[in-house]
């Protein structure tokens, strides 16, 4: 059996009536990515950062996984061996199905501690209150992994990505490293479809990619129907 990496941004879940970051009408043409993203932004005023994110979890926990998590959802039940990787602070992933997800930037549902950049708790509901604390005594705070800080599951990532026969990218425009280099550790032979309306800052030169430009909720269920057909005549 094959080796399917799926890498999801942003994109993946703008058609559940999530906001992008970086296009037009994305988040952060909205509010400034230095007063909300970043650790001094934290340390300057944290009650900004706990309104924002909490209106962001609200709004998520409104949303619905769409016809694209469904299918990557669907394709992990049928090809057990199907990996999960986004830059999404959302759940949908999840709550299409989909399991052992990594997130490499956070979970919007859960609050971390101060201390300890994976010593996470889940929240109830969609509010945090400033002040609150972890059981290791520090203050919570949103688990979000912000702008300057390292990324944990980084390293856990490449080493899923350099063991990929095929990829699926999906609605991310490439900018945000160390992320967006997860492209780089892919084998060479991986045949990676790239599923994204817009034009992500994919180096052309990388061998073996199809950008489809089409929006997820269609180019997803099509790439998946193929991997899937394709797998029912054993040749995968
Ligand atoms: N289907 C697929 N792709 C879409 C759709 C759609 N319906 N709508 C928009 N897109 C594409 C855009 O063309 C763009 O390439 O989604 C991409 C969104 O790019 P960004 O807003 O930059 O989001 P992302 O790449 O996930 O951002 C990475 O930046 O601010 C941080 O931490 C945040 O994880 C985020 C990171």
């Amino acid at each position: 059996m094959k080796n399917i990496v799926v890498f999801t941004g942003a994109g993946i879940s703008a058609e559940s009536g999530l906001s992008t970051f970086r296009d037009s009408d994305g988040l952060w043409e909205k509010y400034s990515v230095e007063e909300i993203c970043t650790h001094e932004a934290w340390e300057r005023n944290p009650q900004l950062l706990v309104d924002f994110y909490n209106a962001r979890r609200r709004d998520t926990l409104k949303a619905q996984p769409n016809a694209a998590h469904l299918a990557i959802a669907e394709l992990q039940k049928k090809i057990p061996t199907t990996r999960i990787i986004t830059q999404n602070v959302d759940d949908l992933h999840e709550r299409a199905g989909a399991i052992n997800v990594i997130h490499l930037h956070g979970e919007i549902t859960k609050l971390r501690s101060s201390i300890n950049e994976t010593a996470t708790v889940s929240l109830n509901g969609w509010e945090q209150h400033y002040g609150d604390r972890h059981p290791d005594g520090s203050l919570l705070r949103p688990y979000i992994v912000f702008f300057g800080e390292g990324v944990p599951y980084f390293t856990a990532a490449c080493d899923i990505a350099s063991t990929a026969d095929i990829m699926i990218v999906v609605g991310t425009s490439l900018n945000v490293y160390p992320a967006a280099s997860l492209l780089q550790y892919v084998p060479k032979k991986t045949q990676i479809y790239l599923i994204d309306p817009g034009q992500p800052a994919f180096n052309p030169l990388t061998p073996n990619i199809t950008h489809i430009r089409k929006k997820a909720t269609e180019g997803v269920p099509q790439v998946v129907e193929n991997i899937l057909n394709n797998a029912a005549e054993r040749k995968l």
